[in-house]
């Protein structure tokens, strides 16, 4: 059975009439008469998206223990390049106990494996796609040469596709001026048959990044389905500063999923086959939120900790579904979340939150303090804007006292750029907002949708820029191959959590932020989009061309 839908007035049954407005009616009135900014900033509902409801039995919260991805081990270490092989493959998996669930993987498990690397030791993975459908690897907050950014026409097309014929014809690799999605065809795409081989220099700040599918139109259901995973980058400076390390420091892919009465992943496609027509029905045109909140593929989770310190690395895969964390012990007692990190890596120095909100494809480096609790103590991660079962997330178990030589040092980073207002050459306004597309419903920046074909920001290498963004409802905007600094948030200055360099900045509804970067690296066509994956897929990316 899938969930509830009514036709008559595309809502989901069971939406309270709070949630509505803010979908259906947010949608409706800013696409016909531009919602203002105020009003948007008074409503301020606490998330954008719908709720799929699971039509199985969820287990109960805090029972199956926390996964570790594996780490993935490289196929040969030839001339300082590690070169990684990893299979694109349908696989199955039991997420809820009991229940066997299909999913779209990377080297069969969800998420994939973690890539660990080590800062400007360069790396080529070579992805072969044995899914059904076209793919494209992205590394999520790489510092990575356009060719191998994985831009969203680029695609890696199965056996058997039918430009596969074509670009057997021409030789290896190809320009895929026949491949055109819905109309759409993009001359400068570079199409490969069956493999890729994406090339990483990691020259850049130790961060946890992450990949994931990008293919165009089609990212968020193909990231729903499980294609995924992390990349950690480090370096010696980092090791040297004695944070909690090995198995005191927990990667934590934190995302939402729904299934469907077989077990499956739900997912409100308009095309399930994923193959022709994008787009998501109606009710879920803000955002697929599921009902079931995933750690590392497991359904809220518990892991066992020492009496110590831990360092968790946060990110969120969700699709659309923003969090607030509070770690809160069972008598009472409010954790301290000590941020020593953000999206591009360390902090200059800790910042210690109570409250910690995180949007999709943010991440965050984070210390807490388990050394105080007694043995036998839990303490739950919960999320302060879910509701019923989705504001629990995780439980920890203190299980033992332990030795802890850890330190959280007051200095973390000194090489954090320090790019000035003074320093940008340019200031541009992007709006983010919802608008027509396609004859439908879509999501835009500056008024358009996507369009590879378009040009729609050139920059010069190593130009310092300020860009003003301004929101409609909620929307990370993440920009690819540069990290930025958070100059002020509606008109005031950043807020505790906007610390560090960034790659993805959480607007809030009405809300405008300027960020500041420069643009360094390489040039070529990057992209910088809305990481809600419904938005991205309808329509709210753009060009960035670095010349
Ligand atoms: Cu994780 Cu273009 O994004
Ligand atoms: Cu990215
Ligand atoms: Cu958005």
């Amino acid at each position: 059975m899938r969930e509830p839908y009514d036709d008559r007035t595309g809502h989901a049954r069971g939406m309270t009439r709070r949630q509505v407005l803010g979908i259906g009616g947010a949608l409706g009135l800013m696409a016909a008469t531009g919602l203002s900014a105020s009003a948007a900033l008074s409503r301020r509902p606490p998330i954008t998206g719908a709720e799929l409801r699971s039509a199985v039995p969820l287990p109960p919260a805090f029972q199956v223990p926390l996964p570790l991805p594996s780490v993935l081990a490289p196929v040969s270490t030839e001339g300082g390049v590690d070169r990684y092989e990893i299979t694109q493959r349908e696989s199955t998996a039991e997420i809820l106990p009991g229940v066997r669930t299909p999913l779209w993987t990377y080297e069969g498990t969800f998420p994939g494996p973690t890539i660990e690397s080590r800062r400007g030791r360069p790396i080529t993975v070579t992805h072969r796609n044995d899914l059904p459908v076209p793919t494209v690897v992205h590394l999520h907050g790489g510092r990575t040469p356009a060719a191998s950014d994985g831009y969203p026409t680029d695609l890696v097309l199965p056996e058997g596709w039918p430009d596969a014929a074509h670009l057997r014809r021409t030789g290896e690799g190809g320009h895929g001026p026949e491949h055109g999605m819905h109309g759409m065809r993009d001359p400068r795409a570079v199409l490969t048959e069956l493999t890729r081989d994406y090339t990483f220099p990691l020259d850049q700040r130790p961060a946890l990044l992450w990949y994931h599918d990008h293919r165009m139109d089609f990212t968020a259901p193909a990231i729903w389905r499980g294609l995924a995973g992390l990349q950690i980058v480090r370096d010696d400076a980092e090791d040297s500063l004695g944070l909690p390390a090995g198995r005191r420091e927990l990667p934590l892919m934190i995302a939402d999923r729904a299934f469907a009465a077989d077990g499956s992943l739900d997912y409100p496609a308009l095309d399930p086959t994923l193959r022709e027509r994008p787009g998501v029905r109606g009710s879920y045109l803000a955002g697929v939120l599921g009902d079931v909140i995933l750690v590392n593929g497991a359904p809220w989770p518990v892991h066992e900790v020492d009496a110590a310190r831990y360092r968790l690395r946060l990110l969120n895969a969700s699709n659309a579904r923003h969090y607030e964390f509070e770690a809160v012990s069972d008598d009472g007692r409010r954790l301290d979340l000590v941020q020593i990190g953000a999206d591009q890596g360390l902090l200059a120095a800790p910042v210690t939150h109570r409250r910690l909100p995180i949007a999709p494809a943010e991440r965050y480096d984070v210390i807490i303090d388990f050394s105080h609790l007694p043995v036998g103590s839990r303490v739950r991660v919960v999320n302060r804007l879910g509701s019923g079962r989705t504001r629990d997330v995780m439980a920890f178990r203190v299980v033992r006292k332990a030795a802890d030589d850890s330190r959280i040092p007051r200095t973390l980073s000194n090489e954090l750029p320090a790019w000035r207002r003074s320093d940008a050459v340019r200031v541009r306004d992007f709006s983010f907002r919802a608008g027509r597309m396609r004859g439908g419903h879509g999501w835009l920046i500056g008024g358009l949708p996507f369009d590879p074909t378009r040009s729609d920001v050139t920059v010069s290498l190593g130009d310092v820029e300020v860009w003003r963004l301004i929101a409609d409802v909620h929307h990370p905007v993440h920009l690819h191959l540069v990290g930025f600094q958070v100059l002020s948030r509606g008109g005031r200055p950043p807020l505790p959590h906007d610390a560090g360099l960034k790659d993805t900045i959480s607007l809030r509804p009405g809300e405008s932020a300027e960020i500041i970067t420069r643009f360094d690296g390489y040039r070529g066509r990057y992209l910088f989009h809305c990481h809600n994956a419904e938005h991205e897929d309808m329509g709210m990316m753009a060009n960035l061309e670095i010349i």
